[in-house]
């Protein structure tokens, strides 16, 4: 890739309206580019500042940057907290009985949690967990539906120095698996089942299918939540429920006091090859990142009432659900469904029933949402919004429109939030009371945050020029390692190529406009972009080929009006070229299979089957032919180096 053109062409403007900029955290460009220049000077007492301004320590830190030996950054490392004691302890005094949390559950039901309760609630549990042995730095999996026992279940960890690790709960039993192996758990918090758009999921029982897998020994101890009441297998020696452990257990939980660099989570995201990565993050960086974002680009406010859709599954749901509104002591809304049950106004519903003011959800829903019912915002009353954020991948200019005019009423800025699993806050986005936006851009880097587009020999590339999106300075937040593989870290986020090993490579291709605007075109590597959620088409090959009827599988994505991208599958099986219903029996087989060995979201949308796959001579699959064959386009590319050329016509069409 030596220069990507881009083919967006984007001209409308919107800059700040003065009644918001003036109320604003960052009120003007000026404002914002001093910030800016103060990093620029020095990067290092910037964050100094922030962290010492932001964070209650327990003993405060007297050394900021370590970089002695990259990319094994550290930050604050002498620097003493509790992460859970700056979301709940910090904010008795001051305001016990202010709404944390409003929750909505999938039917409809709404509980609400002050922080007194929560933080109750959260030593409970902590205790609990202590008496069942779980102490410092073991790890812990949660599994759990989004309701507010989910957060406890994060905040008693963060509590007593646990490290958490939720596993989304659409996930299959066999990628409970391997992330229970991977972290070698000692226990995992579950429910019975989870409830979304009516339909049940039986969490309970894919943790005790996972039970009787082999190497999950370390786990010692599974806690159920009851949420339905339905009937659970239960086994007396190793599960416990919830309400029973925290009925009696005392309301005072001492928080255990880490150091800075502590690990906080682990959160298992997708890669290009290989099994998932356990995204490891610290405590004092990554709780900075989030609130330094909350301010910035939330432009957080003490009246606001905050709603992050996303799940607690993902980094979205970590950072501005369970982290970011907390430390902050804001109001927000959980929300237990989907955005289309029991109709595609639900969210228009309860944005108008609690009056939320920030609403920060992903272009795939803002798309299914539009198709659904683009009239529908108008039913309801939207006033009480006054700050639109989208994130998880591109959003395209309708879209933007769409979200701007029907559900923002032309009034609300829209915070376009560039950011990863592995960078744990917003790193380029607007600053909304300083920046004018263009629609489809994430526009501009956060205050110390040095964004930059390079080429493959690391070196700045021109405006109007494509290239790979770096971050040329370690910043809090960011990763620390991956979780048992330092070299893998190293590897993927630091490679000696664009920059030397000295810059954080996101594996995303950008480029800036004439007036230095960030636009992300996609993905460099083989990770499809399915709804948002980040999917590595090796994954979904290894399990293809892990089916008995398969020899051979190659995965890509092609772009689809709603999800962003869909999961077009080729597949050679082992037996007979398939024909007429066998055609049709074998692909739901598979489908299936691939939603029980990963997860509905992973399953195909369509699979071809050929005899072979396109391969170089070198045996390589050509996955830029294959993604051209998804699209249903001609190929128009150089098939020189191809060893079978004939096997393209047979793959050109979905099978039949
Ligand atoms: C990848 C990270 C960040 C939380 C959700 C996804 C894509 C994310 C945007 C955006 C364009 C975006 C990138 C990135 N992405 N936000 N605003 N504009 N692309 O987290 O699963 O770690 O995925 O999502 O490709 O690398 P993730």
């Amino acid at each position: 890739m030596s220069t990507i053109e881009s083919v967006l062409n984007e001209t409308r403007v919107f800059p700040p309206k003065e009644e918001f900029a003036r109320k604003a955290n960052i009120s003007s460009i000026q404002a914002y580019l001093t910030l800016c220049a103060e990093a620029e000077l020095d990067y290092q007492g910037f964050w100094a500042k922030q962290a010492r301004e932001q964070i209650l320590w327990h003993k405060p830190f007297t050394q900021v940057l370590d970089d002695r030996t990259p990319p094994f950054y550290q930050w604050f490392a002498d620097g003493v907290l509790n992460v859970s004691y700056n979301c709940l302890d910090r904010h008795l005094a001051t305001q016990a009985d202010k709404v944390a949390i409003i929750f909505e559950s999938d039917d409809g039901e709404v509980i609400q949690s002050t922080y007194r309760d929560l933080h109750q609630r959260v030593c409970q549990l902590a205790n609990a967990l202590k008496s069942r042995n779980v102490k410092k730095g073991d790890r812990v999996i949660i599994y759990m539906p989004m309701r507010i026992e989910a957060v406890v279940a994060m905040q008693a960890c963060a509590r007593i120095g646990a490290i958490h690790s939720v596993v989304f709960g659409g996930f299959s039993a066999k990628s409970l698996h391997e992330r229970i192996v991977d972290a070698g758990a000692i226990a995992v918090i579950t429910a019975d089942e989870q409830v979304r758009g009516g339909k049940h999921n039986p969490l309970k029982a894919t943790v005790d299918e996972v039970m009787n897998m082999n190497d999950v020994a370390s786990v010692k101890c599974v806690v159920v939540y009851r949420h339905t009441g339905a009937d659970i297998p239960f086994n007396p020696t190793r599960d416990v429920w919830w309400h029973e452990i925290t009925q009696n257990a005392s309301t005072h939980c001492e928080p255990e006091w880490v150091n800075a660099e502590h690990p906080l989570f682990t959160l298992y995201t997708s890669g290009s090859t290989g099994k998932p990565k356990g995204v490891q993050h610290s405590s004092a960086g990554y709780l900075l990142g989030t609130k330094v974002s909350m301010q910035w680009i939330f432009d957080y406010k003490p009246a606001d009432v905050f709603w992050c859709t996303a799940d607690i599954g993902w980094i979205t749901g970590h950072s501005y659900v369970t982290y970011g509104p907390l430390a902050m002591g804001a109001t927000q809304v959980i929300f237990e469904g989907i955005p289309t049950y029991p109709n595609a106004g639900r969210f228009w519903e309860i944005i108008q029933k609690h009056k939320v003011t920030t609403f920060y959800t992903a272009p795939t829903a803002i798309r299914s949402l539009i198709k659904l019912g683009a009239d529908l915002p108008a039913q309801y009353d939207l006033s009480s919004l006054r700050l639109l954020g989208s994130v998880g991948e591109p959003i395209n200019p309708e879209a933007w429109m769409w979200f701007y005019e029907k559900v923002g009423q032309s009034r609300c800025p829209i915070v376009d939030t560039w950011w990863q699993t592995e960078t744990g806050c917003h790193m380029i986005a607007p600053t909304p009371g300083a920046v004018a936006l263009k629609p489809g851009s994430c526009t501009f880097p956060l205050p110390g945050i040095f964004a930059a587009i390079v080429d493959e020999a690391g070196c700045d590339v021109e405006n109007g020029k494509g290239g790979f999106l770096v971050i040329k300075k370690p910043f809090p937040s960011q990763i620390r390692t991956l979780w048992g593989d330092p070299v893998r870290f190293k590897k993927t986020y630091f490679p000696e190529n664009t920059g030397s090993g000295k810059y954080y490579l996101a594996g995303d291709s950008a480029y800036r406009d004439k007036d230095g605007y960030f636009w992300i075109m996609g993905r460099v590597d083989d990770v499809l972009n399915v709804s948002g959620h980040r999917l590595g088409t090796m994954e979904i090959e290894s399990a293809l080929v892990a089916h008995t009827l398969v020899a051979e599988a190659a995965v890509v994505g092609k772009p689809h009006e709603i999800k962003g991208e869909v999961v077009i599958a080729f597949v050679v099986l082992k037996g007979q070229f398939p024909h007429g219903e066998e055609v049709t029996e074998i692909i739901h087989t598979l489908r299936e299979w691939v939603a029980k060995e990963i997860g509905p979201i992973a399953k195909p949308e369509e699979i071809r089957f050929g005899e072979n796959l396109p391969k170089t001579r070198s045996g390589k699959i050509m996955r830029r032919l294959l993604r051209t064959l998804a699209k249903g386009e001609e190929i128009t590319q150089d098939i020189s180096t191809l060893e079978n050329p004939a096997i393209l016509e047979q793959l050109k069409h979905p099978s039949k």
